[in-house]
C-alpha cells in the first residue's frame, strides 16, 4: 500500500454533477473524492460543455491552454471548479467549436464524426494541461475511449519529456464504444505514423481510439472483476478480446463503489423524508411521492417496479417492453420507467403509459431528482441488462431498500446475490437468459414473494441495506494499481 502522496490526473468526458450521461460520471467524481480523502493530489480534466450543472460562479484561469495538435495549435480556456464536498479541483476546457453545446457525445454541429477531433483535442489537452500548469502527475487515469489517445501521446510525442514518465491507467467502463474514425485523424492528432498499426491504433484501416488506449496504457482496469473476465471472451470482447487477452497480465477488475454523500436515504435531500433500515417510514413517503410523480394510483400495498436507465440495447429494456402487456394482465403490480435513448423504446413506454393509466408510468428524459425518488420509493428495481460492466443502479437501489432484479452478467453478478427462499439469504432476484420470458417469470417470483412472504421480502430489503457499497476498499485497490503502474513505468526508464 502506498504511503506516498500521488499526483493523479483523471481525464474523462463526463463528471458528476457537472455533466452526466451515465454511471461513468458518477464513478470519476466519487473515485476522485475517495482518493483525495486518502491524501492524494487529484485533479480532473473534462470538457466545458454548455449547461454544466452546479458550475455557476466559477472563473476562468487567466492564461489560455495551448493544445498542440498536428501542425497547429488550438486555444482552450480552462475553468476551475471544486467537486462539491471535496478538495478535488475539476478543470473544464472550453472550446466553442468542439464543446459549445450541451450534449457530451454530439458536438455543436450535430455530426458524430466530429467526435474524433473533439476527443482528440481532449486527449491532447490532458498532456498540455500538465505541462503548461507545471503540474506533472505520477499517474494519468483515462476513462473510456474519449481519452484513449492520452496514453498514446505519453508513449510517443512525450517520451523524453517529464510528462512522458507519468504512468497511465485506462479504465474500461464500457467496451462497446470504440471511437472509430477515419485515419486522417492521425494527422490532426500530431501522433506519429508509426502508431497506426494493427498492434496500435489501427483497426480495419481506420483509427480506433479505444484500441490505442488499451495498447498504450501502462495498466488497464475494468469496473468489476467479472467484466474483466468477460472482456477477454469473444462474447464480451466487442472485437477487442484478443488484445485484452494479450494484455491480461496488466488488466484487473475493481468493483465500483457508491458516493454515499449523494446516494444515502438518511441524508438525501431529493426524497421527501429520510429513512434507514431501522425506520422505514420515509420509504413509504417516497413510494407515495413516486406514485404521484408518475400518475400511478397512490397505494402502499401494490408492488412497484421501477427502471432508471439509458434506453440502450445494452440495458435489455426491450425485454420489459415485450412483456409489459402480459405483466399488466397477469399481475397486480405497478411499473415506472425513467429513461431516455432509443426512440422505439421511448415510444413503447409512452404507449404503455397511455394504455395503463394509474398502473404504468414513464418519464422520458434525464432527471436526477426524479432518479433518486424512482429508486428510493420503489419495491423492486429492474436491470435486465444484456451486459453490464458494473452497474450502479442496483447498488443505489439496495442502499434504499429496493430489491434489484437483474440478469447475471458483469458487475451485476458481483453485487447481487440470488434470493434463497429457505434460508432467506441473498439481496435480489437474478435470472440468467436474456429473454423476455426469463424476465417475466422473475418479476412473477418477486411479485409472489412480495404478496405471500412479506417477512422474507422485508429481509431481502434489509440484506441489501446492510451491504457495504462505499468507495473505501476500491479506492485502496486503485491506489495499489497506481503503485504497480508507476513501478512498471519507471522500470522502463531504468
Ligand atoms: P450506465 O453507466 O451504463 O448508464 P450505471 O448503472 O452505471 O449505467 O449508471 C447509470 C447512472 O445514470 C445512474 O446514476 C442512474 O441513476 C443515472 N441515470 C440513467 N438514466 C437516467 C435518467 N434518465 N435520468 C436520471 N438519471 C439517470
Ligand atoms: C458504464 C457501464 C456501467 C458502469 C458505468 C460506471 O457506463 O455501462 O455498467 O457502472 O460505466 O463504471
Amino acid at each position: 500500500m502506498t504511503m506516498k502522496k500521488l499526483r493523479i490526473l483523471m481525464v474523462s468526458p463526463e463528471v458528476a454533477p457537472f455533466k452526466k450521461v451515465g454511471g461513468l460520471a458518477d464513478v470519476v467524481a466519487a473515485l476522485s473524492k475517495a482518493l483525495a480523502v486518502l491524501g492524494h493530489d487529484v485533479r480532473i480534466l473534462m470538457p466545458r460543455y454548455t449547461e454544466l450543472r452546479g458550475f455557476e460562479g466559477s472563473e476562468p484561469l487567466e492564461r489560455p491552454l495551448i493544445v498542440r495538435l498536428g501542425g497547429h495549435e488550438a486555444y482552450g480556456r480552462l475553468w476551475r471548479q471544486p467537486l462539491p464536498g471535496s478538495k478535488v479541483d475539476c478543470y473544464c476546457i472550453e472550446h466553442n467549436q468542439y464543446f459549445g453545446a450541451p450534449s457530451v457525445y454530439v458536438g455543436p454541429t450535430g455530426n458524430e464524426k466530429d467526435n474524433g477531433q473533439r476527443f482528440t483535442f481532449l486527449s491532447r489537452a490532458a498532456i498540455d494541461f500538465c505541462e503548461q500548469l507545471d503540474w506533472i502527475p505520477d499517474v494519468v487515469h483515462c476513462h473510456d475511449w474519449a481519452c484513449g489517445l492520452t496514453p498514446v501521446y505519453l508513449n510517443t510525442t512525450e517520451a523524453g519529456r517529464p510528462i512522458g514518465r507519468a504512468a497511465s491507467v485506462f479504465t474500461i467502463h464500457n467496451l462497446e464504444h470504440h471511437g472509430w474514425f477515419h485515419r486522417s485523424l492521425l494527422r490532426f492528432s500530431g501522433l506519429p505514423e508509426s502508431v497506426f498499426r494493427s498492434d496500435g491504433l489501427e483497426s480495419m484501416g481506420e483509427l480506433n481510439m479505444l484500441k490505442g488506449g488499451l495498447y498504450h496504457a501502462t495498466k488497464i482496469t475494468t469496473v468489476s472483476p467479472t467484466y474483466a473476465a468477460e472482456v477477454q471472451t469473444p462474447d464480451g470482447g466487442c472485437g477487442l478480446n484478443a488484445l485484452l487477452r494479450f494484455r491480461a497480465s496488466d488488466l484487473i477488475g475493481v468493483l465500483n463503489g457508491v458516493d454515499l454523500d449523494e446516494w444515502n436515504p438518511e441524508t438525501d435531500p431529493l426524497i421527501p423524508q429520510p429513512f434507514s433500515a431501522d425506520n422505514m417510514q420515509g420509504k413509504a413517503a417516497a413510494k407515495a411521492a413516486l406514485q404521484k410523480a408518475y400518475g400511478l394510483a397512490v397505494n402502499p400495498s401494490v408492488p412497484l417496479f421501477t427502471v432508471v436507465s439509458r434506453l440502450a440495447n445494452q440495458k435489455g429494456l426491450d425485454l420489459l417492453a415485450a412483456i409489459a402487456d402480459r405483466l399488466m394482465a397477469d399481475m397486480h403490480i405497478q411499473v415506472a420507467v425513467l429513461g431516455t435513448g432509443e426512440p422505439t423504446l421511448e415510444h413503447a413506454f409512452h404507449g404503455l403509459t397511455a394504455r395503463y393509466p394509474g398502473r404504468f408510468g414513464s418519464y422520458i428524459g434525464f432527471n436526477n431528482e426524479l432518479a433518486h425518488l424512482t429508486i428510493a420509493g420503489a419495491d423492486c428495481f429492474l436491470m435486465p441488462s444484456r451486459f453490464e460492466p458494473c452497474g450502479l443502479g442496483q447498488m443505489y437501489s439496495m442502499i434504499y431498500g429496493t430489491v434489484p432484479i437483474v440478469r447475471a452478467t458483469g458487475g451485476l453478478i458481483d453485487t447481487v446475490k440470488q434470493f434463497e427462499e429457505d434460508r432467506v439469504l441473498g439481496n435480489g432476484f437474478v435470472f440468467h437468459h436474456p429473454t423476455a420470458n426469463a424476465l417475466y417469470y422473475t418479476i412473477g417470483w418477486a411479485c409472489a414473494t412480495y404478496y405471500d412472504h412479506q417477512a422474507k421480502f422485508k429481509k431481502l430489503r434489509q440484506n441489501g441495506m446492510s451491504g457495504n457499497y462505499s468507495w473505501d476498499a476500491s479506492a485502496r485497490k486503485y491506489e495499489a494499481i497506481y503503485d504497480w503502474a508507476i513501478d512498471s513505468r519507471l522500470a522502463a526508464f531504468r
